[in-house]
């Protein structure tokens, strides 16, 4: 099968996954907070965003070599940390730990994820980044953090656009719950999907497996009220001290979208922003987060991190375009892996490489960093 015949977009393993993920788990995938406003400003932010093409310029041999907090990578691309990720494919974290690391690429665990950092840091080739929602207590916070520098994870992120749980509307219609309880209508939905199903069985039902140790099942019926829930804080300034105090790896704070708070989070001693509006799943008056990206490039020299609904290479072109250094997708991730397997995700950063050297082309230009300042808005 030509892979590139038959999928040649994200749109085309969108569109797979949506008939291999039951209906239930896609909403959880797919969906945002309210009615979904901030996710289309993203969309159409991004669609704004032009370059006048270039013309006689000769041959361009592109190079989307990066270097981010000290690591070179193939191309300014990683994996976003997904809650829950081996619910909407079986494995997931391993597939895509496994995938990234052979790619060279930066593989983001979320706390809330179904796998450990002690089973999946092995497996990230040295590029891991653990992403930690704040635990409340003191010990657990320090017993995290240690689980995972001992398991590999280079880089923290601490995510700090989910103060309190959001309500995501479709999420909770779909009658999805935490830990995720097979209803006779959500079984419905399971027996339709059979490679997802079999894969599940093999697997058993997925859980927040890094969060058993502190503690057990609340067997709530509301699916923003799990565990990672009870357990986590909404943090301050004095938290992020703590952490820099604590960590002594790379330190990231990933869901900024404010130049104002770019000074401070350099004091604090990060070492990188993550300009995030979390793709519409938190706060549905948000700015699309590249509206915001040339603000936050002006307000600090940090390397700066980028992520909401980038739908192919000419949208990461954008962003570096923009001020951003790196990019990170999340649902595409899933997309390809729910579409196509275990081979998903090297096809993912296939089309990503092909559509950026293409723009590239057009735009006469090497690097991704040479569009820096090019982008007009429409
Ligand atoms: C299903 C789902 C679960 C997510 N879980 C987390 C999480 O546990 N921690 C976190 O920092 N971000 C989480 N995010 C946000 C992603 O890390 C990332 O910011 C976002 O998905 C990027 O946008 P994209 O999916 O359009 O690429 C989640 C996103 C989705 C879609």
């Amino acid at each position: 099968m030509d892979r590139n015949a038959r999928y040649p977009a994200i749109a085309d393993l969108r569109a797979r996954a949506r008939r291999r993920i039951p209906h239930f788990v896609w909403e959880y995938l797919d969906s945002a907070t309210g009615s979904e406003a901030t996710l289309r400003r993203n969309r159409a932010a991004l669609d704004r965003l032009t370059f006048l093409p270039s013309i006689l310029h000769g041959e361009i041999v592109s190079d989307l070599t990066t270097t981010l907090l000290g690591d070179s990578h193939p191309l300014p691309v990683g994996i976003a940390p997904l809650g829950m990720s081996g619910l909407i494919w079986p494995d997931a974290e391993r597939l895509l730990a496994t995938a990234a690391a052979r790619a060279g690429i930066p593989y983001g665990l979320s706390t809330v994820a179904t796998q450990t950092p002690e089973v999946i840091g092995p497996l990230t080739g040295g590029r891991g980044w653990f992403q930690l929602y704040p635990p409340r207590d003191p010990e657990i916070r320090a017993d995290m953090l240690r689980r995972a520098a001992g398991s590999g994870f280079s880089t923290l992120i601490l995510t700090v656009d989910v103060p309190v749980a959001s309500r995501r509307e479709r999420q909770l219609r779909s009658g999805l719950t935490q830990p995720p309880r097979l209803t006779p209508r959500l079984l419905a939905q399971v027996a339709q999907r059979p490679a997802w199903a079999l894969g599940t069985a093999r697997l058993g039902m997925p859980h927040m497996r890094t969060l058993d140790a502190y503690s057990s099942d609340t067997g709530s019926k509301d699916s923003t009220a799990h565990v990672g829930y009870l357990l986590r804080t909404s943090p301050d300034w004095d938290y992020l001290d703590w952490l820099r105090a604590h960590w002594a790896g790379k330190l990231v704070v990933k869901g900024v979208l404010n130049a104002d708070d770019a000074p401070r989070l350099e004091q604090a001693g990060v070492d990188a922003i993550w300009v995030s509006n979390h793709a519409g799943r938190q706060f549905d008056a948000a700015p699309a987060s590249i509206e915001v990206l040339p603000a936050i490039r002006a307000a600090t020299g940090l390397p700066l991190i980028f992520d909401s609904g980038v739908e192919g290479g000419l949208d990461i072109l954008r962003a570096i375009a923009q001020g951003a250094d790196f990019v990170m997708l999340g649902r595409p991730f899933h997309y390809a892996l729910a579409a196509l397997g275990a081979d998903g995700p090297a096809h993912l950063i296939d089309i990503l490489s092909r559509d950026m050297a293409a723009n590239l082309g057009q735009l006469g230009v090497v690097r991704p960093t040479d569009l820096r300042g090019r982008a007009t808005r429409h």
